[in-house]
């Protein structure tokens, strides 16, 4: 049976991932900081889908431990997605870059940490996929993002350079931009219904685009055509605008 690991697999969308996977016969590894919490997704998952789903601890700023993290997995996944991620207060990171640095480094360098590791290893192996939940965020830069965005904007690119480097290996990378979903990061935030995505949806829209070899999918197909407009506003009026 194929295996998936899942990076940051406390949240709705992980969990939506996860499950989608399971029904699709791949054994589940779910790996978060905090284990406990996703206990009970654990034997849930497991019960449901007749799969093996196991539990690890899995810290993404913890950038020493990736390597060890990784080499204790048994087996080692086929398929690598990375779901965590950190979104604050924007005014807050601009006063402070305390906060500002978190969203950097959970975003972008722990998402590098880890998988330049799984990156080696499945180019060793000339198999392997990884999928990384990037953001229409990262799109073009806006003082409304303005941390969060760039941090996913260099996630986004880092994940394009990774799909070019591992193609001669066979490893194949997907980039998936969700568009608005509704989870606990946006709780607080009033979304369009026509623009915003169920978690469950995100995790069909991964599986498939992991067995399809998508390299990048909007799981909304509207986002494509909206970032297309909002990049070819020019930057004499883009930069007057408040978004
Ligand atoms: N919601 C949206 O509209 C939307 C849109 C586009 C992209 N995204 C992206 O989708 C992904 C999932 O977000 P979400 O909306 O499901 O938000 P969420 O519920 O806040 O989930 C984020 C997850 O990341 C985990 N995480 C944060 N820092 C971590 C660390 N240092 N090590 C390990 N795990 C860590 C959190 O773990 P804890 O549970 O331990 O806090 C949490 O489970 C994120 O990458 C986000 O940027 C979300």
């Amino acid at each position: 049976m194929p295996t998936v690991l899942i990076l940051g697999a406390a949240s709705d969308m992980a969990q939506a991932i996860a499950k989608s996977f399971a029904k699709n016969k791949y054994d589940v590894q779910l790996a978060a900081r905090n284990t406990d919490r996703i206990e009970a997704s654990r034997s849930d998952i497991q019960l449901r889908s007749g799969v093996n789903v196991s539990v690890h601890s899995f810290d993404a700023l913890d950038y020493k431990s990736h390597e060890q993290f990784f080499q204790s997995l048994n087996p080692r996944p086929d398929v690598t997605v990375v779901v965590f991620g950190v979104m604050t207060d924007e005014d807050a990171a601009f006063e402070d870059f305390t906060a500002a640095a978190k969203m950097i480094n959970t975003n972008f360098t722990g998402a590098v940490s880890i998988l330049n590791v799984v990156a080696k290893y499945y180019a060793g192996q000339k198999k392997g996929t990884i999928a990384g939940i990037s953001s229409v965020a990262g799109e073009r830069g806006r003082q409304s993002k303005l941390i969060y965005g760039s941090s996913k904007a260099a996630f986004t690119a880092y994940l394009d350079g990774l799909r070019n480097k591992l193609f001669k290996d066979g490893v194949h990378v997907v980039t998936v931009k969700p568009g608005f979903v509704y989870t606990k990061m946006t709780e607080d935030i009033k979304l369009p219904a026509a623009l915003t995505a169920k978690p469950e949806e995100v995790g069909d829209a991964v599986y498939n685009a992991v067995v399809s070899k998508k390299n990048t999918v909007y799981v909304k197909w509207m986002w494509r055509w909206i970032m297309l407009i909002i990049k070819m506003i020019p930057e004499f009026q883009f930069k007057k605008m408040k978004l």
